[in-house]
């Protein structure tokens, strides 16, 4: 079953990049049918894949706006043939145009993406949407087309001030719009025996609940090698601790899908599905 995943957190630097191209590589890597669609003008998802995107004249902003583009043209071919089953549309400045012209179309500017990304949704097992630093339309399209929000939390003293407030904010939007909403934290740029890294843990387990990664994703040097290398941790340094990381957080959303799966399929008898997923309604914190 399709499952779309919007990382997102409206502060700048907590490692959404990050996190977006090393799961969608790693996904992809695994055989898993992988879309990897960059929401932030910046465009860092090509930088670190390794694509010039400044020249590019069909991306993501394309996705939105134009009715007749398909994902199938806009995704660019990636070099590792590890990763066969990626496809990856990227952004560049273009994109914050579309901001303007979303707003323009009110509320279904909102459903744009979701639009887009309903007529595709069978050819992909993950669709990954790297959101920019802001609560912006960009972000709101990725919300309203997601089954998941994944929010990076960065080890840091101001780290987890501000998700409260996101997380909010999402479950107001989920409640306006009737959706279903699935939010999880995961903790990056962790050191083992920092106490401030204890301590944003332990927040984050207070906010979240059950709905925080058991995976956090430890600060290492590769990350930013990987960066300059444009390359993802599975290709560049798979034994690194971030890229273990990441594998064993892969392993959790997997884990997570089959959950629905078999809630979908009514497997388990007839109560089993009112659980939720994972057996973990109960303790939706936010
Ligand atoms: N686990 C990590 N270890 C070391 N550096 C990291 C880690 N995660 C992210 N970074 C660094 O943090 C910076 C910001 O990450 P990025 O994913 O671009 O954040 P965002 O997309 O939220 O702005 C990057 O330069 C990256 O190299
Ligand atoms: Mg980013």
């Amino acid at each position: 079953m399709t499952r779309v995943i919007a990382v997102a957190n409206q502060k700048g630097g907590v490692g959404k990049t990050i996190t977006s191209l090393n799961v969608a590589a790693c996904m992809a890597r695994r055989g898993r049918r992988t879309l990897l669609v960059d929401l932030d003008p910046q465009g860092h998802c090509g930088v670190g894949l390794g694509i010039d995107t400044e020249p590019l004249k069909r991306t993501t902003y394309e996705l939105l706006v134009d009715k007749g583009a398909s994902v199938d043209d806009l995704a660019v071919k990636l070099p590792w043939p590890e990763l066969a089953t990626l496809s990856f549309v990227p952004a560049n400045l273009r994109l914050a145009l579309a901001e303007r012209e979303l707003s323009t179309r009110s509320t279904l500017g909102n459903l744009a993406l979701a639009t887009r990304l309903k007529d595709i949704r069978a050819d992909y097992d993950e669709i990954i949407l790297d959101c920019p630093p802001s609560l912006s339309k960009l972000t709101l399209n990725a919300f309203l087309a997601s089954d998941m929000v994944l929010i990076p939390v960065a080890v840091g003293f101001f780290s987890i001030h501000g998700v409260r407030m996101l997380a909010e904010t999402l479950r107001d939007i989920f409640e306006e719009t009737g959706l279903d909403y699935d939010i999880r934290c995961l903790i990056t740029r962790y050191r083992s025996g920092q106490t401030v890294s204890r301590e944003v843990r332990r927040a984050a387990d207070e906010m979240f609940g059950d709905y925080c990664f058991t995976s956090v994703i430890r600060e290492t040097a590769e990350v930013e090698k990987s960066v300059g290398a444009q390359t993802p941790l599975c290709i560049s340094a798979p034994r690194c601790h971030a890229a273990l990381d990441y594998e064993a957080l892969c392993d959790e959303l997997i884990e997570l899908s089959r959950g629905v799966t078999v809630e979908l399929l009514g497997d388990e008898g007839d109560d089993a599905g009112k659980e939720g997923a994972d057996g973990r309604e109960g303790q939706k914190a936010v």
